[in-house]
């Protein structure tokens, strides 16, 4: 099936969308920029094995427009953007990612970039090199961004507890966390230091191995993650994991975790609200980095990680109780009200 961009883009209210090619490196990918109505567009670089140029252009449009909704939700003076890059034999890297650096310093300070999967410190530096409008990943950078994405979690997690119960009561909780890489490990570990009882589950063995024993975890098989009952699920690996056929294994109260798109469809949303489980919305639990990067770069400062925590904390508070007053699932109410903003945004 063919895309009609220029009908997708008025349709999804983009406002540019670039495909790049690069003769020397063999470099192939897209850029997309939604919105800059409030200031530059911000978005990392995911470097993915596509099925076809159609599945990346997609991807690039869907993840950018995610983008605008995370910073309307928790007021950036910024907007969405995506650089979506088709994994494939025989490009030089080193000089892809020059040549990236090259385009992004052309765009000046229209659109900032940072990682994303398949996109490290390495190519980050290489990029350095030629832009000031990328995430330096050495010390001149904005610091440590998982952290930042875990303390949110964290906070977001607080407040679907506190919603619930009156209180967060970690000595009482338990809190499964699938995927114990930059993410989860920081959210396991600041659980566990308020006395959380945390089961880890993580497909590479080693890691497994060392963060367990680092934090004293109680190790799951990463094939019984869902089944295990507990207070919270917290998803901090892939997306699109609850689907038909996990929904209904699931034994927690609340999901909440760092990974984007944790439900496969929209409606897996609403079939958990009916069932009574609050699925916090995951793109403004997982937005401390962005907040991080985006203060970092139009202000020149690094926000304290405790006051990204407390931000996202207030966000997910005011989505819930729109959600309760509307007896709506948190997960529809909270691109609803991103839209909203955005709309007004483009009225003024
Ligand atoms: P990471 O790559 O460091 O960690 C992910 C971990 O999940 C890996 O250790 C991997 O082995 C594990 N994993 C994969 N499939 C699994 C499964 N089925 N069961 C158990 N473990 C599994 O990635 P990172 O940075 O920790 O990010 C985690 C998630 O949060 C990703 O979805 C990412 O897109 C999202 N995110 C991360 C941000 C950041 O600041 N790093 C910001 C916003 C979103």
């Amino acid at each position: 099936m063919s895309v009609h961009l220029l009908d997708a883009m008025a349709r999804e209210g983009f406002e540019q969308v670039l495909a790049l090619h690069d003769r020397r490196s063999g470099l192939r990918a897209f850029l997309g920029i939604h919105d800059t109505t409030r200031g530059p567009a911000f978005g990392g670089i995911r470097r993915w094995r596509y099925r076809d140029e159609r599945d990346a252009l997609l991807d690039c449009l869907r993840l950018a427009r995610a983008m605008t909704h995370k910073c309307a939700l928790v007021d950036l003076p910024a907007g969405g953007a995506k650089l979506v890059v088709l994994e494939r034999e025989g490009v030089d890297w080193k000089q892809a990612y020059a040549h990236l650096g090259r385009v992004v310093e052309s765009l000046d300070g229209r659109f900032y970039t940072g990682p994303d999967v398949g996109t490290g410190p390495a190519e980050l530096a290489l990029m350095c090199e030629q832009t000031r409008f990328v995430t330096d990943p050495g010390p001149k950078g904005p610091g440590e961004l998982a952290q930042a994405t875990a303390e949110g979690v964290f906070r977001g997690m607080e407040a679907c507890l506190e919603h619930l119960d009156g209180e967060a009561d970690w000595p009482r909780r338990s809190v499964v966390v699938q995927g114990l890489g930059a993410v989860g490990a920081n959210l396991a570990q600041r659980l566990v230091e308020c006395g959380a009882k945390v089961f880890g589950a993580e497909i590479d063995e080693d890691l497994a191995d060392e963060v367990c024993a680092r934090l004293n975890l109680e190790r799951l098989d990463p094939a019984r993650a869902v089944d295990t009952p507990c207070d919270v699920f917290a998803p901090c690996a892939l997306g699109g994991i609850l689907h038909d056929i996990t929904l209904g294994r699931l034994r927690c109260r609340v999901v909440a975790g760092g990974a984007n798109n944790v439900l496969a469809k929209p409606l897996h949303g609403d079939r958990l609200h009916e069932r009574g489980v609050l699925v916090a919305p995951d793109f403004v639990l997982n937005s401390g980095a962005l907040i991080r990067g985006t203060i970092f770069h139009l202000e020149g400062r690094r926000e304290a990680v405790a006051l990204i925590g407390e931000r996202i904390k207030g966000v997910v508070a005011s989505v819930l109780e729109r959600a309760r007053a509307e007896d709506a699932p948190p997960t529809r109410v909270a691109v609803r009200e991103a839209e909203e903003r955005i709309a007004a945004w483009r009225d003024s």
